[in-house]
């Protein structure tokens, strides 16, 4: 196994549900559950059939026995039919995105973000479900002095996406404190990355400029840092949060490669032998200079770390998005 690569997922939950299933970490988080024998029901309020997107993100889930997918608002459907006999719910379903959240979208953050999961955590209590894993943000730290991210840190979310972020890893950690109810792990997710990443996001655009020559808008001097979090690690920890019986609490789920802008500019130029032309933007309101996790919380609890280098994480991404431009060729 070469030594970037996750151990094959060992310990699985026999049956699972997660909410969020056709989006990003969702639809990869489903894929690694039914290849490690989970029995997966997916749900989601996009339709993969009429939803390009979403259909592209199931695309390697579509036919497979182990996966059910429910095309479902979980503002509004039955929730309690679905978590029937599953041993976890992952809950990712939600409105991500920091720039956004400043617009008239916000009530869309706290509906799917705040009250959806008020009805995931009251379903999983009627039910009996033992173990909700909830993917909770980096967000929740906002401005930090340069140092590591603890989970003991005192939250100064800087977002109205960080803010509901906030109060959903709470209200799931309060649900946790009563004596009936699934026991909660929030996992505070670093910026992911990886293949079939949102397009509103950093990396994707980068590539992506670098791939086609269209231009890449930089938000601020690209001096910004974040603690860039590849997709599979991201999955082994949100599967290990689900299995490990004496997982609780926030756990930072990141810490392996911490970079500014500028260099995952430079990495991908030297990716795809093209440079990128740069459209310098204003500094985004809500946008921290610096993300840095402490992992050491997820090392002793779920015996996780990163092993994703920036480098090869950003080449299976490149690859990935290259290989859905027809007229893609290397330029160098
Ligand atoms: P995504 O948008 O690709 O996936 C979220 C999915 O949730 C979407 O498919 C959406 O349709 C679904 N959804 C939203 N509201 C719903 C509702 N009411 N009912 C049913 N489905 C609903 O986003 P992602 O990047 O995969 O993020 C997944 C989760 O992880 C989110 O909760 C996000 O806040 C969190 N997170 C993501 C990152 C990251 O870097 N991508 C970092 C930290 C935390
Ligand atoms: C990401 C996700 O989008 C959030 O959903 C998630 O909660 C968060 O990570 C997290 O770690 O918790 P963010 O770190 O803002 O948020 O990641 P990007 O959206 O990729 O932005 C990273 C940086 O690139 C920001 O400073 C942003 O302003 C900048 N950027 C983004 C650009 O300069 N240009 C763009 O086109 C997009």
């Amino acid at each position: 196994m070469p030594q970037h690569e996750q151990p094959p997922v060992t310990a699985a939950p026999r049956r699972a549900v997660v909410t969020g299933s056709a989006g990003f970490i969702g639809s990869h988080l489903a894929h690694a559950l039914v290849q490690a024998g989970t029995t997966v029901i997916g749900v989601d309020r996009r339709d993969p059939i009429t939803e390009p997107t979403a259909g592209a993100n199931l695309a390697a889930l579509r036919g497979l026995p182990g996966y059910h997918h429910v095309t479902a608002d979980l503002l509004h459907c039955a929730i309690d039919p679905l978590l029937i006999d599953a041993d976890a719910v992952f809950h990712l379903a939600g409105i991500p995105g920091v720039r956004p959240s400043w617009g008239p979208q916000f009530g869309d953050y706290v509906a799917s973000n705040v009250l959806a999961t008020h009805r995931v955590l009251e379903a999983c209590t009627r039910i009996g479900v033992p173990r909700l894993v909830v993917a909770s943000s980096s967000s929740v730290y906002g401005p930090t002095d340069g140092g590591a991210s603890v989970e003991a840190d005192r939250p100064k979310p800087a977002s109205p996406y960080a803010v509901t972020k906030l109060a959903e890893e709470q209200l799931c950690l309060a649900y946790a404190e009563r004596p009936i109810g699934p026991s909660v792990v929030a996992l505070r997710y670093f910026t992911v990355y990886g293949p079939r990443q949102r397009a509103d996001m950093f990396t994707h655009r980068a590539l992506q400029a670098a791939l086609t020559g269209q231009p890449l808008r930089l938000y601020g001097d690209g001096h910004q840092r974040r603690d860039f979090t590849y997709i599979d690690d991201v999955v082994a920890a949100t599967i290990a949060a689900a299995v490990v019986p004496t997982a609780n609490g926030a756990i930072n789920v990141g810490g392996g490669s911490n970079a500014s802008l500028l260099e995952v500019i430079n990495i991908a130029t030297s990716l795809t032998g093209r440079d990128i032309q740069l459209q310098q933007d204003h500094a985004r309101n809500g946008d921290v200079l610096l993300t840095r996790a402490d992992p050491s919380r997820a090392r002793q609890v779920l015996g996780w770390q990163p092993r994703v280098d920036l480098h090869n994480g950003l080449r299976a991404h490149m690859q990935a998005l290259a290989a859905q431009l027809p007229n893609y060729s290397r330029a160098a």
